[in-house]
């Protein structure tokens, strides 16, 4: 989605701004632009596409020491300079995130005041809008203490009032940070931008008013001066490089072996640990997980985990269409919120939801201080660093250990996993880092080109192996663009088996011994239609045949983890099938990695 950077102190704004431009890229955008203050005059500077399209507008001789940038993910008109940001208005040059629902109505008000708007955009709106209220005020923080009552919807702004030298932002529902650095101070929507130059930042919450010059940093609420704890970031700048890699995601999907081993350390050092870092599960008889994208396919291998290793019942449901179901809450009840974000929009307002209802929420969050980790009645953060590929990769593999983690808890809160079950289990874990390790080094090359030139892919797998088809089907189709379904294995013969002809992928897996009879036999009807099998499968469960064309065979461990080592050769297929396509891996067209509207 849309990023946002502002910047005032002793160094080139237009250079530090691109600089953070070109790291909050992988948020995915459209188009792009900067606001300078040059000798008391507002220059703007915008491109549609790519930071270097934009670059090659820029004049870097132009001195200034103020400014804000923005990358824009079209919401409300199309892709052009006209709609891209900073927009202008009277005194008012601001950029925006979020959506403001009524603009409409704002707009048909600004119109009757003789303002002529040359976008389509609801920011030009709030733009007008603060300059129509900012003329009759004359005081920029009363304007902005009035938007909160006027603006419906989200925002975050950075805004520059004519005839002024400060830098000001606020925000609702949408992030903000205020970041501190040497004779010199920022502001972003997201942490990759600043962090470069500065870990010491401030979250700023909803209404608060920041007001930024070089050496101060004041934030306001409700008109009052206040003092907020100065906080600093834990991210290794490391997480946010490529260092060397071709592409973050391939980087990511390398690092998860190490920071799965450092999330056990952390949690499985003896049972004790464990316990003390997990809520008292023990109060509820129903958990519902809510989520989207591969957090929501996270959930779903955590429901299997959980019904059995907990044997309380799971439901999991897609945020946008959770927030608006009627719920059926108990005192007993207990939602987890997953989000790598912690800033997706549905998965924010389901959890609110269930705030309102008085129910206990838990988040599963990566990012330190982002809302949902911030709102919930607990939080559990994964540690994956920053996540820069749009395609989650590690943030969806340290979701899952976290699942196995809160399954492992409640079993034994529950009094289902004894002392020395939990001592066999934990030697699993143990094994677990090299085990993904092998499966990180596999080369897959071979058969992502036997693949890759396939319109459409199939993914088949029962129970717990069925969530892990539905995300290794989401990977492949968000960077590759190829066509994919996953289905229950067993639900294919219902219909989608008409779509299998000669030389169909079929993309199987088998990790369950439960169900590994009757998974083998939906392969072999889809194999007798000529698809070609490329079996996923446990070495336990692994014997000689002829339904399938590839096999790749992993290691197993528990049932607990299997899932860890399962999930690398998909993310792999995917990488390499989109690869060879030469498709942009890290920013896939129309995708954002944080989806902070509805
Ligand atoms: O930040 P979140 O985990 O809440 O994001 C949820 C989804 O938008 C995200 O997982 C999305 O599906 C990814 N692009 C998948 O790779």
């Amino acid at each position: 989605m849309c990023g946002i950077i502002g910047y005032i102190g002793k160094n080139n704004a237009l250079k530090v701004i691109t600089d953070g431009l070109k790291q909050l890229e992988y948020r995915g955008y459209d188009s792009a632009g900067i606001a300078i203050k040059n000798n008391n005059e507002i220059k703007i500077f915008k491109s549609v596409g790519k930071i270097k399209e934009l670059e090659k507008k820029i004049d870097y001789t132009i001195q200034s020491d103020i400014g804000i940038g923005h990358t824009r993910w079209a919401t409300h008109g199309s892709v052009n300079i006209t709609n891209s940001h900073p927009h202008k208005v009277g005194s008012i040059t601001l950029v925006h995130n979020g959506i403001i629902e009524n603009y409409e109505q704002l707009k048909q008000e600004l119109i009757k005041k003789n303002y002529q708007l040359k976008s389509d955009t609801d920011t030009e709106i709030a733009c007008g809008y603060i300059d129509y209220l900012y003329q009759k005020d004359k005081n920029i923080i009363t304007t902005l203490n009035k938007i909160k009552d006027i603006f419906k919807g989200s925002y975050a702004f950075a805004i520059l009032v004519d005839n002024d030298n400060y830098l000001y932002a606020t925000r609702k529902d949408s992030p903000l940070i205020i970041a501190k650095g040497e004779n010199e101070n920022y502001l972003a929507s997201d942490v990759p931008a600043i962090l470069k130059y500065t870990n010491q930042y401030y979250l700023l919450d909803n209404y608060e008013i920041a007001i930024l010059e070089k050496d101060n940093i004041k934030i306001l609420k409700d008109n009052k001066e206040i003092k907020k704890e100065l906080l600093t970031f834990n991210y290794n700048i490391e997480t946010s490089l490529k260092n060397g890699y071709d592409h973050f995601m391939l980087k990511e999907i390398n690092e998860q072996d190490k920071l799965v081993e450092s999330l056990i350390n952390i949690y499985l050092q003896d049972k004790k640990t464990l316990l003390n870092k997990m809520p008292d599960f023990k109060k509820y008889n129903q958990i519902h997980i809510v989520a989207c994208g591969s957090a929501y396919h996270a959930g779903l291998v955590g429901k299997y985990l959980i019904e059995k290793y907990a044997n309380t019942k799971v439901y999991v449901e897609v945020a946008s269409e959770y927030r608006y179901n009627k719920l059926f809450f108990d005192k007993k009840t207990l939602v987890i919120i997953i989000s790598q974000s912690g800033e997706t929009a549905d998965s924010l307002a389901s959890l609110r939801i269930a705030k309102e209802n008085k129910i206990d929420t838990l988040a599963i969050v990566n990012v330190y201080g982002s809302s949902i980790a911030r709102e919930a009645s607990k939080t559990l953060y994964i540690n994956a660093g920053c996540e820069i590929a749009v395609a989650t990769t590690k943030a969806y593999t340290l979701q899952l250990l976290m699942l196995s983690f809160i399954a492992l808890a409640m079993g034994i809160q529950k009094e289902l996993i004894d002392d020395s079950s939990f001592e066999d289990i934990k030697k699993y874990y143990t094994k677990l880092p090299q085990l993904m390790h092998n499966e990180i080094k596999r080369d897959l090359k071979n058969i992502a080109k036997n693949i890759y030139k396939k319109n459409n892919i199939f993914f088949i797998g029962r129970g717990i192996d069925y969530a892990l088809s539905l995300e290794g089907s989401l990977k492949l189709k968000e960077i590759s663009y190829i066509h994919s379904e996953a289905y229950p294995a067993g639900e294919l013969k219902h219909g989608t088996i008409s779509l299998i002809e000669k030389n169909t992928p079929v993309i199987a897996i088998v990790t369950d011994e439960n169900i590994y009879e009757k998974t083998i036999s939906n392969i072999k009807e889809v194999a007798s239609r000529g698809a070609y099998v490329i079996l996923i499968i446990s070495k336990h469960l692994d014997k000689d045949g002829d339904f399938y064309n590839e096999k790749i065979v992993i290691e197993n461990t528990n049932s607990l983890i299997n899932s860890l080592t399962a999930i690398i050769p998909l993310q792999l297929l995917a990488y390499n099938i989109a690869l060879l396509k030469g498709c942009d891996i890290d920013k896939p067209r129309n995708l954002a990695k944080s989806v902070t509207v509805e």
